[in-house]
């Protein structure tokens, strides 16, 4: 396993549609995996999509762990989501401050649906069918935009909202991306 470059915004390959996996628990699978969950962790994200390391395929990664410095965040469980599909449960939206590692150092506030079904497979082929809210709702339609060439700043409606992150959060102690 390895840890990958990741593709910043500009590159012609984070904005195609990626394509459906269709062979699970291969080693191919497995090996594009292990280096998303290395890369994922070395640059201390909270998920990563497969096109994000130039792989154009329907694989993302999330999860976001206890932190001590923030212990009111919540917790997402690290999960592997292969041709998900999202369900708005509502028409309910809410704004959010986010990052990508494909747009480094910069954070926007984005607009994205509070309460989601999401469906998929995990790496093994075994069915994901998840009911979600909130933090954990919106890592999901993040991640997943990836899969449909979509980036976070397509979706910020209020770029006075949107900058360095340094700027933004001077006395911050802010998560990487
Ligand atoms: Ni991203």
């Amino acid at each position: 396993m390895a840890i990958r470059p990741v593709l910043r915004m500009g590159e012609p390959l984070l904005l195609q549609q990626a394509a459906p996996i269709e062979h699970f628990d291969t080693p191919e699978l497995h090996a594009l995996l292990g280096d998303m969950r290395d890369t994922m962790q070395a640059m201390n994200g909270a998920g990563i999509a497969a096109p994000q390391i130039g792989v154009s395929q329907q694989v993302v990664i999330f999860g976001v762990g206890k932190n001590p410095r923030y212990p009111d965040a919540e917790t997402v469980p690290y999960t592997v989501l292969i041709n998900p599909v999202i369900t708005p449960l509502s028409e309910a939206k809410e704004d959010g401050w986010e990052g990508c590692l494909s747009v480094p150092g910069m954070r926007g506030l984005v607009p994205r649906f509070t309460r989601i079904r999401y469906v998929g497979f995990d790496e093994k082929g075994q069915p994901i069918d998840r009911v979600v809210e909130g933090f954990h709702a919106r890592v999901v339609q993040h991640e997943c935009d990836h899969l449909a060439g979509i980036l976070y700043p397509m979706r910020i409606e209020d770029f006075t909202q949107f900058g360095y992150t340094d700027v933004l959060f001077p006395n911050q102690d802010v998560q990487d991306d």
